[in-house]
């Protein structure tokens, strides 16, 4: 049932990009295997719940934060081109030992709030150059989402897909059963139009005026200023909801609030914001951090740094742009 679609591999021996770079998306690739063999057991593996700990960003680990981020971390680590990895569960990047090659950076459970209640979870990763003849420092990792030499995510839902973006376009491939990787998706594009917005709405109170100015013009519909009906999704687990924009259009925002004003936004540029604007951009549609700043452009301070996000479909990230209640969509 599945001879039709070419596998990852073969997909990868096509790729006109460094062997080595194919032998870290593989070993990537090979890890989310068993990643999505352990969230698919859930309970039965041991996997649900709470894991005691915090990490360095004072979030509370899940049981599955720290396995899968030991899973992916040992597998990148025994990984020949790989020289450092860091992840939203560590303090500080890990080098491996070794030189040249690549950096990894991955958030190895996103939306892991959804584990327990069996709804969509993720694994996003970023892989950027490592410096030549030297061990790599944090520093490395700081060069900014245009430097990165691939990104991609696994989500694991009612398909466990791969999605990957190297040279060129942004591929889909989906998981059989025996544990391959098939192209299903060969060339993904996000539909510059969209009538669909993904926002967690319960925060409104606390964005900046521009951000709710632009979302009550959506809820306004037909009889509003943007003169359509809009639907809203939110699944709580960025990946899922990136994935949804990628597969049929839409935006995904979450902006800056003034519950804590000095931080840029909730989420993390290294190992989220960045390797999915690298592949909305490169499926034809806009990420942002306000409606017009490239989140690719934004160089990082630090490991954990954040960044407000507003991506997907492109006209609509105008309009989000657009919003005539002011250019405040930031905090600066
Ligand atoms: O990594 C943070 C994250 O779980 C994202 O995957 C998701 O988009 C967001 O937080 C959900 O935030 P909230 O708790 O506001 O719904």
């Amino acid at each position: 049932m599945t001879a039709a679609y070419p596998t990852l591999d073969d997909h990868l021996a096509g790729q006109d990009v460094p062997e080595a770079l194919k032998v870290v998306v593989a070993a990537i690739a090979t890890e989310c295997v068993a990643i999505a063999g352990v969230v698919r057991l859930g309970g039965l593996a041991g996997a649900l719940g709470l894991a005691g700990t915090a990490n360095v960003q004072d979030e509370e680990q899940k049981k599955l934060d720290v396995m899968t981020n030991d899973m992916l971390t040992e597998r990148l680590k025994a990984c020949q081109p790989v020289a450092a990895v860091g992840s939203e569960e560590m303090d500080l990047i890990e080098p491996t030992g070794r030189t040249g090659g690549y950096l990894v950076t991955f958030d190895p459970l996103d939306g892991s709030s959804n584990i327990d209640i069996n709804a969509p979870v993720g694994t996003i990763f970023s892989i950027l150059p490592a410096p030549e003849g030297r061990a790599p420092v944090e520093a490395d990792f700081l060069i900014g989402g245009r430097k990165q030499v691939g990104a991609g995510y696994a989500v694991y839902g009612a398909q466990t897909m791969l999605v990957l973006t190297l040279s060129g376009g942004v591929t889909g491939f989906t998981l059989d059963a025996q544990g391959r990787w098939h192209l299903t998706n060969p060339d993904i594009v996000v539909p510059a139009d969209t009538k669909e917005f993904a926002i967690n709405m319960s925060n409104r109170r606390h964005w900046a005026p521009a951000v709710r100015a632009y979302i009550d013009d959506c809820l306004a519909g037909k009889t509003g200023p943007r003169g359509k009906d809009f639907n809203m999704r939110w699944v709580a687990a960025m990946v899922a909801d990136v994935h949804r924009v990628l597969m049929r259009g839409g935006v995904f925002l979450y902006p800056w609030d003034q519950r804590e004003p000095d931080r840029p936004g909730k989420l993390r540029l290294l190992y989220e914001g960045a390797p999915m604007a690298l592949l909305i951009e490169r499926a034809g549609g806009k990420a942002t951090t306000d409606g017009v700043t490239p989140i690719l452009d934004v160089i990082p301070r630090n490991l954990h740094e954040r960044c407000a996000v507003a991506l997907g479909s492109a006209n609509e990230i105008d309009a989000y742009a657009g919003t005539p209640a002011g250019n405040d969509l930031r905090q600066v």
